[in-house]
């Protein structure tokens, strides 16, 4: 097996192989909004010895279960993917973890004054994650679907992909920062001695959303909007000048 070189990108080190984002995770490298950064940088933000986890990568065999190979699928598929496997849950869960952080932060708020962090980051994350899924599901997937099916770069309102894309990225690294808010002011998701068990759903349920956004985020920085704006150079270097483009708007 060839050594993994330290200059690879996080995010492609996953893109390669998905499993390995359970080292990520439990090194708590950042692998979706972080990914762009060569390994190397990585380890040293973290105060990491690259080698070591190399080691660590470099044990990680196969895929598991319930990590899914995104680099292996079409645009369209990925896109769908996301969609039923992310966006489904979040709007299963974010509603019902708006419900829990409110209570535990009105009975416990005085005991646990960091409680009050984690409700405001978390309705904050929750409300422009709502806005944010609607806008991928409505422009920008449709665009990529479209663009991959016709053999066309799509165009909407005169822009090319870039534009939603640095925008959902921007949106990414924002909801990236409100969930490092609730991990660093309930210590990494870990229960006070006398937390009750409600208080103990909410730093299961939050440790899971963060989980779940760091796979959802990655899907979409590291493996589609990149194949997407590639797929994108290639159609308008393909099409002289690009006027053939069509339009996501239905032109
Ligand atoms: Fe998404
Ligand atoms: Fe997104």
């Amino acid at each position: 097996m060839n050594r993994i070189n330290p200059e690879t990108t996080v995010g492609e080190l996953v893109a390669q192989q998905p499993a390995r984002s359970r080292v990520f995770e439990s090194l708590k490298i950042d692998y979706c909004c972080g990914g762009k950064l060569p390994l190397v940088q990585a380890c040293a933000n973290r105060g990491l010895d690259t080698g070591t986890v190399i080691g660590l990568l470099e044990q990680v065999n196969g895929e598991s279960a319930d990590v899914v190979d995104a680099d292996a699928m079409s645009l369209t598929d990925l896109a769908d993917h996301i969609v039923h496997a992310h966006h489904d849950f979040l709007r299963e869960e974010l509603p019902r973890l708006d419900a829990i952080t409110e209570r535990v932060y009105r009975v416990h708020g005085e005991r646990e004054p960091r409680l009050k962090q984690v409700r405001e980051a978390f309705c904050e994350l929750k409300d422009e994650m709502l806005s944010h899924m609607g806008k991928e599901e409505h422009v920008l997937f449709p665009m990529i679907r479209k663009m991959e099916q016709t053999g066309k770069a799509q165009s909407c309102c005169g822009g090319t992909l870039a534009h939603p894309i640095r925008q959902m990225e921007a949106e990414h690294a924002q909801s990236g920062d409100q969930l490092a808010v609730m991990s660093a002011a309930t210590d990494g998701y870990t229960p006070p001695q006398w937390a009750c068990n409600t208080y103990r759903a909410m730093l299961d349920g939050l440790a899971n959303l963060e989980r779940d956004m760091h796979q959802h985020v990655h899907k979409e920085n590291n493996v589609l909007f990149p194949k997407a704006l590639a797929l994108e150079s290639k159609l308008t270097g393909a099409v002289a000048g690009g006027s053939d483009a069509g339009c996501c708007c239905g032109g």
